[in-house]
Order: C-alpha cells, then sequence, then structure tokens
C-alpha cells in the first residue's frame, strides 16, 4: 500500500513559540519518527507576504529562524523534506487555476480567514492576496496529494475549503486528480497553549509567548511573569488553580500527572506559593526545552548548511508539485501543444 502522505508549514513571520511546538511541531515530529509517512514540510514565504509585502525583510529574517526551529525541535531532514514555498512555482500556477473555482462569500465565510481580517483591523482594505490565500493553502496541500495534514485546530477550515476545491476541481474536470485531505489534531484539551498573560491565544503580537530559542534566563522571567491568581495574596490564601497559566501550563508540559495533581490541591487548600510553583514550571519547560535550545544553538553555527538543506528539499518538493500540475493542466485541457 502506498504511504500516507503529509504536507504541512507555517508562516514565517517570526521565531515559532511553544504555543506552535504543542499545536502541531510535536504531533509532526512524532509522526515523522513512526517511518509511515511520507512527510515534507513548506515554509510558507508567500503566505507571509501576503500581509507583509512591505517588509520582506521580515520574512526574509524568519525563513531560517523557522528553519532552525524546525530542526531543533526534531525534525529531520532525512526523513521528511522541508521545503520553501516561494521556490516551487506550480504553487502558483494551482492556485490561479483553483481561484476560478471558490467564491468570494466563501471566502469571506472561512472563519480563520475572518477573525485575521478583525484583528488585523484590515476591513475592506485587505490585500487581496491575503484574502485568497486559503485557495493558495489548498495548491500547497494538493501539489503533494497529501492526504494527511497536521496543523493547530484553527486551520481546519482551511482544510475544509482545501476538500470543497478538490471535489469540484474533480467532478468539473471529470479525473479524480486531486487528494481530499484530512487534518491532524492535537489531542482534545491539550492543543492550545494560551499566552502567559492568561490570552486564550499565544502571540508575538500580544508579546505573551516563549519562544523555542529563549535562552534559559528569558524563560524563567517570563515563567516568573505568568499569569496566576490575582487573589492569591498571602501563601496561606487558598488559591484557584481555573485560568491559572502555572497550573494549564503543568497540564500540559509535566508528565508526572500525580505531582500536578497533589501541587493542585495543595494550592486550592493555601499555604502552596506562587514562586515555589512558578519555579517548578520552570524545571519542567527547562527540562523539555533545554535539549531544543541546545541542538538549535548547534545548527545555527552552520547556517550556509541549513540553506542548502533547504535547497535540496526544495529541489525535491518542485519535482513532485511539476508532476501535479502537469496532471491538472491535462485535466483542464490547456496542453494544447502537447
Ligand atoms: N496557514 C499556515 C500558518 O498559518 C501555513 C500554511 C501554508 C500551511 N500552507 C499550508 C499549513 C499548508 C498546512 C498546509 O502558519
Amino acid at each position: 500500500m502506498a504511504k500516507d502522505i503529509i504536507l504541512t508549514g507555517d508562516r514565517p513571520t517570526g521565531k515559532l513559540h511553544i504555543g506552535h511546538y504543542i499545536g502541531s511541531l510535536k504531533n509532526r515530529v512524532e509522526m515523522q519518527n513512526t517511518g509511515k509517512y511520507e512527510t515534507f514540510i513548506m515554509i510558507a514565504d508567500q503566505q507571509a507576504l501576503t500581509d507583509n509585502a512591505r517588509d520582506p525583510e521580515k520574512i526574509k529574517n524568519s525563513l531560517i529562524e523557522v528553519a532552525l526551529d524546525y530542526l531543533a525541535v526534531g525534525i529531520d531532514p532525512k526523513l521528511s523534506t522541508i521545503f520553501v514555498q516561494s521556490q516551487i512555482p506550480a504553487l502558483a500556477e494551482l492556485n490561479l487555476y483553483y481561484l476560478n473555482l471558490v467564491t468570494v462569500s466563501r471566502l469571506e465565510r472561512n472563519p480563520t480567514v475572518k477573525a485575521e481580517i478583525a484583528q488585523k483591523n484590515f476591513e475592506r482594505s485587505i490585500p487581496a492576496g491575503f484574502f485568497t490565500y486559503p485557495v493558495s493553502q489548498a495548491a500547497d496541500i494538493t501539489a503533494f496529494k497529501a492526504n494527511l495534514v497536521p496543523v493547530g485546530d484553527d486551520q481546519e477550515p482551511m482544510l475544509e475549503q482545501t476538500r470543497e476545491i478538490v471535489r469540484s476541481f474533480n467532478s468539473i474536470y471529470g479525473k479524480e486528480v486531486l487528494v481530499e485531505p484530512q487534518g491532524v489534531f492535537p489531542p482534545k484539551g491539550s492543543g492550545r497553549l494560551p499566552g502567559l498573560d492568561g490570552n486564550a491565544k499565544m502571540s508575538k503580537s500580544l508579546g505573551n509567548a516563549i519562544y523555542l530559542a529563549d535562552d534559559a534566563d528569558t524563560l524563567r522571567k517570563k515563567v516568573m511573569s505568568m499569569y496566576t491568581d490575582p487573589n492569591h495574596i498571602h501563601i496561606e490564601d487558598p488559591g484557584q488553580i481555573e485560568g491559572n497559566m502555572v497550573f494549564t501550563y503543568l497540564d500540559i508540559f509535566d508528565p508526572d500527572k500525580q505531582k500536578v495533581a497533589k501541587l493542585k490541591e495543595h494550592y486550592q487548600a493555601g499555604g502552596l506559593g506562587d514562586v515555589k510553583i512558578k519555579r517548578y514550571l520552570n524545571e519542567v519547560l527547562e527540562a523539555q526545552l533545554g535539549p531544543i535550545r541546545k541542538r538549535r544553538e548547534e545548527f545555527a553555527k552552520d547556517l550556509p548548511s541549513v540553506y542548502a538543506m533547504l535547497k535540496e528539499g526544495s529541489q525535491k518538493a518542485n519535482a513532485v508539485a511539476e508532476q501535479t500540475l502537469a496532471e491538472v493542466r491535462d485535466a483542464i485541457g490547456v496542453n494544447y501543444f502537447g
């Protein structure tokens, strides 16, 4: 039986944070390590440009940071093909054909794009490329005939939109050229890491993120600044664990569930101080992030090798995408000269 094919990726608009790690990177590394899948991981620089056209330097600088983040968490170029979106011209051509299969009103209803438009205060002055990026994302996925897409749960609407495009394409052009993808999401309840401040979303723009590249001192300072229970003033006071970021993070990161249960009990009863639980969380995080940071520093010593890896991955990805594009052109009939 043919292997399942994974296509996934991230926009390079900064370094990746531990929300990305929990939301999707961890899943990708685990799937990669099973050896069961053919994996393609894309750095979506063109998608990043859809709302950063005037700041290409930011995207260029972030590209290498994201590549380092991938290598640091254990994405292994021998097992996964890491590549750069802009180096695969077939993706743009696929996007062009797919745009004709999607209506403006359907794009307006895409909940992820809707939320981003609101968050960025675009209103009607939204760049057309940004507005249509779900279609370009369908091109990314279908170019590799990927059936699995490990992403954060905010990306589900992109997958729905991709499936619709696949169904329209195959039915209009009368051939099963494209493959419908499924999302692969983190286990329920552990997939979304809130920010340090308790905001539901960890993000660069909110300034509430811990980055994979943060050094030990920065990590510790961030943990010490975390939102806990504002009414837990004296150590002896009973404390709240709901909405308390230290316990939310412990639930997600600490493998010692019994210990976390005991700490929660103690905290709720009173007599356990915030500084103590924060120091403990810092140890738990350092145990997991320390090795990632170290690998990142190692890879960062030889950036030319990282670029060479991306180039090689892009060449491999390009050959696959060109093959799909040829089938798409055939199906539509825009192959006039044989
Ligand atoms: N939209 C993704 C993000 O916000 C990046 C991305 C682009 C992607 N193309 C993709 C993810 C295809 C999965 C599949 O980071």
